[in-house]
C-alpha cells in the first residue's frame, strides 16, 4: 500500500488494504443511480449523491439523470445564472447553508453542483446553470455556495471539469483550447472554488478536452487539480461519461457513476495484471470513496435533525430575498416602480405558469410556486385591480390572433402594462443549445403592439440567458428576471411596486445579435470537435477589446436609486494592493450597487483583453449615506500564463485600474507602476478577436487536430451517428425507443419533454449502451455490435460506388 495519499485517511487505507482486488474494482463504480457501493463487512456505508445546483433533486421511485421522474420537494432556489447576477458572495453562502440543511434532512451526502463552466456562447443550453462569463464571479459564486454546503456537513460538488461550454454533442466533442485560454479562463474559476472553499467532490466533464477525455485527464485530475491547487476530495465522473474507467483512474478519477453494473470492471482488473494501471492508483481510488463514506457517515451522525416544514417556509423566504437580489433592472425611465394602485394590466401567460427553472438534471420539485399573477392581485389588494390576460400559451410561447387581441383589449386604459415574455421551457435546457436567441415572435410582436398604444409599458423578460432585444427602446422598462425558481413570481411583485430593488448587475454581456460575438463562429459547429479559436475573447473580453458593442454590459443593472463613485486610490506594495473608493446613495431610497474593478494592462508583450475584472463588492447604502467600497488585488490581478514557462508571471510595467459599475460605466481610473516582476516568453498574437489556422496552431504548439471522422463507428460514436447507414438508421430508431423507455419516457410526455428526451438520446454515445443496460450488453456484445455496423457500412460504401 501507499503512503497517505491526499484526500485518503489512514483508517479507510487500512479498510482498502484488507479488500479484495475484485471488492476494490466494485467500489470504484457506484452502487445504482445514485449511491456509492457500501462495504458492510468493514462497516462502510452507501452514501447518496444527488443534484442539483439549486435545489435538491432526491428521486426515490424511478432514476435518471435528465430529470424526467420525480423527485421530493425541495425549495427552488434561483438558479446560477440569477445566483451569478446578485454579485453578493453573503447571500449565496446563506443559499448553500438552505441547501445543505435540505440534503441532511432527507439523508444525502454530496450535492451534485455548482456547476460553474464559464459561458462561452450565450446560446449554451445550460447557460441558465452557470453563474458568468468570467471566471472570477463565476469562481467567487461557486467558493460561496459550496462553503454553505459544507458548513451544513454535506459535500459539494464542483462541476463540470472542465472546458464544457456545450451541449451539442456534449458526451464526445472534442474541446481544442489552447493552454493560456484554458488557464484563464476556463480553468480560473475552478482554481478559485477548489482553494478557498476545499469543495469535498469534483464531477469530470463529458467532453474531451484537447483530444482526451476529461475523465481521463490526467494534466487536469492530478497535475492541476492535486498537485497544483492541493485539491483533497474525490473525483467522479459525469452520469454515464466512462469511456475507460481504467485510463481514468490512472489518470485521477476515484469514482464512476452511476453504476455501470459492472460493465467496465473486467477492463479495470486486465489493466492492473497488464500493468497499465498501478495497483496503487486503483488502491488509492478505493480508499478515497471510502474516505468520503466514512466521512459522510460521520457528519451524519454528529448533525441535528432539521425540522423540515420550518426549513421549506424559511428557504422560501430567502428564494424570494435571492430572486429580488438576482433580478436586473436593464432599461428605466422612470416608471418602476409602480404604485401599487389603480388598474394594472398584466400581460402573458408566464404570470400565471411561471418559468422558473431550467430543464435536465437540475430539474427541481417544488415545494410551493408562486406567481406573479397571484401576489400582485394580493399586494394590490383593495386599492388597485390587476387586469390579466394570457397573450400567448406558455408551453410553445405561440399564440393565436385572438389571444393577442384579447391581450391588447385588457391593457386598454390601464395606468400601466406590466408585459411578462422570454423564454419557453422548450427553448433551453440540458442537452442541447439554442440555434438562436430570440424570444417567441409571438412576444416580440406584444411588445410592439403594446409600446405602440401605452406609453407606460414594462417589459419582464424571464429565462437563463441572454436574448437578443432588437425592440429594447421600445418599452419604458426592462427587468430581466432570470430564472427566478419557486419564489421568483413574488420577487418580481416585490420589485415592479418598490417593495424590494433590483439588486442584480449582468454576469454575462447581452449582445446585439449573436453573430457579433467571436466564439459564434466556432460553436457547436463540427459535431466530433470544437475549436476556441475566439481564445481569451469570450464576453466582454471580448466586446471591450474590439469596441463591439453589447445591448446591454457586463456588470450593468440599474437601481432605484443613484450612486457616485467617487475618486479611486490604490495604497500597499509591490503585487499586492489595495483599491479603495467611495461611494455614495445620492438617490432618496436605500439601495445597493456593485463596485467593480478593472485592470488594464498598458502595455504587455501578450495580447490581452483591453481589462479583465479583478474585484468587486456588493454595497449597501441608505439614502445620502457615503462608504468605501474596499477591493485587495492580489499577485494574480495582473498575471498572464505563460505557456512556455507552465507558470503565471507579471510582466512589470504600468497597470490602470479602472473602478466602474460596469464594464463600459468606468468612473474612476488611475495607474500603478509594477516594478518587479518576471520576463514573459512571447507568443503570436491574433490578429483580430478570431486566430487564424496558422496563428492557431501557433498557440496549440502543434498543428491543427483534425476532428475525429463519424465513421469508422466506435465507442464515442453517437447513436444519431449510426443514421448515416441504412442498418444504422433502424438500429437507431430501436435504440432511441428503448433507451428512452429505459429513461421512464412515457406516453403521457408532452411534445417538449420528447424533444428534450430526443435530443438527450441521439447525442448518447455507443458506449451508453452497455452502461446502462444493467448487464445486459456487454462490452463485448457492444464491440461486436459496432463490428457488424461497421462491416455493413462498408460494404453499402463499396456498392454504391460500384
Ligand atoms: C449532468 C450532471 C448531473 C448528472 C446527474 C448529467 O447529465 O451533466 O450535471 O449532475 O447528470 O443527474
Amino acid at each position: 500500500m501507499t503512503d497517505l495519499a491526499p484526500g485518503v485517511t489512514q483508517q479507510a487505507l487500512d479498510i482498502a488494504s484488507r479488500l479484495t482486488r475484485a471488492e476494490k474494482v466494485r467500489l470504484t463504480s457506484g452502487s445504482d443511480f445514485w449511491h456509492s457501493e457500501p462495504l458492510e463487512r468493514e462497516g462502510v456505508t452507501a452514501f447518496m449523491l444527488t443534484d442539483g445546483p439549486h435545489g435538491l433533486r432526491k428521486q426515490t421511485g424511478e432514476t435518471d439523470h435528465v430529470g424526467l421522474n420525480s423527485s421530493v420537494p425541495a425549495t427552488c432556489f434561483p438558479t446560477a445564472s440569477a445566483l451569478g447576477a446578485t454579485w453578493d458572495t453573503e447571500l449565496l453562502e446563506e443559499v448553500g447553508h438552505a441547501l445543505g440543511r435540505e440534503c441532511r434532512a432527507e439523508e444525502v451526502g454530496v450535492l451534485l453542483g455548482p456547476g460553474l463552466n464559464i459561458k462561452r456562447h450565450p446560446g449554451g443550453g445550460r447557460s441558465f446553470e452557470y453563474f458568468s462569463e468570467d471566471p472570477l464571479v463565476s469562481g467567487k459564486a461557486a467558493a460561496a455556495l459550496v462553503r454553505g454546503i459544507q458548513a451544513e456537513g454535506v459535500g459539494a460538488c464542483l462541476k463540470h471539469f472542465a472546458a464544457n461550454n456545450q451541449e451539442s454533442n456534449r458526451m464526445r466533442v472534442d474541446t481544442i483550447v489552447d493552454e493560456r485560454t484554458l488557464r484563464e479562463i476556463y480553468l480560473t474559476g475552478f482554481e478559485i472554488a477548489v482553494t478557498e472553499a476545499q469543495p469535498w467532490t469534483v464531477m469530470c466533464a463529458y467532453n474531451l478536452v484537447n483530444g482526451v477525455h476529461a475523465g481521463e485527464h490526467r494534466e487536469l485530475l492530478t497535475t492541476i487539480l492535486r498537485d497544483e491547487w492541493g485539491f483533497d476530495g474525490l473525483v467522479m465522473t459525469d452520469w454515464i461519461a466512462t469511456h475507460d474507467r481504467a485510463a481514468g483512474i490512472h489518470a485521477g478519477l476515484d469514482l464512476e457513476m452511476p453504476s455501470s453494473h459492472g460493465a467496465w470492471d473486467k477492463a479495470v482488473d486486465d489493466a492492473v495484471d497488464a500493468g497499465t494501471l498501478s495497483g496503487t492508483d486503483l488502491d488509492v481510488a478505493c480508499a478515497r470513496v471510502i474516505t468520503l463514506a466514512l466521512k459522510v457517515a460521520a457528519e451524519r451522525a454528529s448533525c441535528t435533525a432539521v425540522d423540515v416544514e420550518a426549513a421549506h417556509d424559511a428557504h422560501h423566504a430567502l428564494a424570494r430575498r435571492v430572486a429580488a437580489a438576482g433580478a436586473t433592472l436593464l432599461t428605466n425611465d422612470g416608471t418602476l416602480p409602480l404604485a401599487p394602485a389603480g388598474r394594472l394590466a398584466l400581460i402573458g401567460a408566464f404570470a400565471e405558469t411561471p418559468r422558473f427553472q431550467g430543464g435536465g438534471s437540475a430539474l427541481v420539485n417544488p415545494t410551493r410556486l408562486d406567481t406573479v399573477l397571484e401576489t400582485l392581485t394580493a399586494r394590490l389588494g383593495n386599492g388597485g385591480e390587476v387586469a390579466y390576460s394570457p397573450g400567448y400559451d406558455a408551453a410553445t410561447g405561440e399564440a393565436t390572433d385572438a389571444q393577442l387581441a384579447e391581450a391588447l383589449a385588457t391593457a386598454e386604459g390601464a395606468d400601466a402594462v406590466v408585459l411578462m415574455v422570454g423564454l419557453p421551457l422548450s427553448y433551453e435546457s440540458e442537452g442541447y443549445d439554442r440555434d438562436h436567441l430570440q424570444i417567441p415572435p409571438a412576444h416580440t410582436r406584444l411588445i410592439q403592439a403594446l409600446t405602440a398604444r401605452h406609453d407606460r409599458v414594462v417589459v419582464v423578460n424571464v429565462g437563463g440567458a441572454p436574448v437578443e432585444m432588437p425592440w429594447a427602446g421600445a418599452p419604458n422598462a426592462i427587468l430581466q428576471a432570470y430564472l427566478g425558481g419557486q419564489a421568483g413570481g413574488g420577487a418580481i411583485t416585490d420589485i415592479l411596486v418598490g417593495d424590494a430593488e433590483p439588486g442584480g448587475r449582468l454576469a454575462e454581456s447581452f449582445p446585439v445579435s449573436v453573430t457579433d460575438l467571436a466564439s459564434h463562429a466556432n460553436f457547436a459547429s463540427h459535431p466530433t470537435q470544437v475549436q476556441y479559436r475566439e481564445t481569451l475573447y469570450v464576453g466582454y473580453r471580448f466586446h471591450d477589446t474590439f469596441s463591439v458593442p453589447a445591448r446591454f454590459s457586463f456588470g450593468h443593472g440599474l437601481s432605484y436609486t443613484s450612486f457616485e463613485v467617487g475618486e479611486a486610490k490604490v495604497t500597499g506594495r509591490g503585487h499586492d494592493r489595495k483599491v479603495t473608493v467611495p461611494v455614495t446613495n445620492t438617490g432618496e431610497r436605500a439601495g445597493s450597487t456593485v463596485v467593480q474593478v478593472y485592470v488594464h494592462d498598458v502595455e504587455s508583450t501578450l495580447h490581452r483583453p483591453e481589462q479583465e475584472l479583478r474585484g468587486f463588492v456588493k454595497v449597501r447604502l441608505e439614502p445620502g449615506q457615503t462608504a468605501d467600497a474596499v477591493v485587495a488585488l492580489g499577485e494574480r490581478a495582473w498575471a498572464v500564463w505563460d505557456t512556455a514557462a507552465h507558470g503565471w508571471v507579471v510582466e512589470p510595467g504600468e497597470f490602470e485600474i479602472r473602478v466602474g459599475l460596469s464594464s463600459t460605466d468606468i468612473r474612476s481610473r488611475t495607474t500603478v507602476r509594477l516594478a518587479k516582476g518576471g520576463e514573459v516568453t512571447a507568443t503570436v498574437s491574433p490578429a483580430s478577436a478570431l486566430a487564424t489556422d496558422t496563428e492557431f496552431a501557433a498557440l496549440l504548439g502543434r498543428a491543427l487536430p483534425e476532428p475525429r471522422p463519424l465513421f469508422p463507428f466506435h465507442y464515442d460514436s453517437t447513436i444519431a451517428d449510426l443514421s448515416q447507414t441504412a442498418g444504422g438508421r433502424l438500429l437507431e430508431k430501436i435504440l432511441v425507443g428503448q433507451v428512452m423507455k429505459a429513461f421512464g419516457g412515457n406516453d403521457e410526455d408532452t411534445a417538449e419533454t420528447r424533444q428534450m428526451m430526443e435530443a438527450f438520446m441521439r447525442h448518447m454515445p455507443l458506449r451508453a449502451l452497455a452502461m446502462s443496460s444493467e448487464g445486459k450488453v456487454s462490452l463485448a456484445n457492444l464491440d461486436r455490435l459496432i463490428a457488424v455496423l461497421n462491416a455493413t457500412a462498408l460494404k453499402a460504401r463499396r456498392s454504391a460506388r460500384g
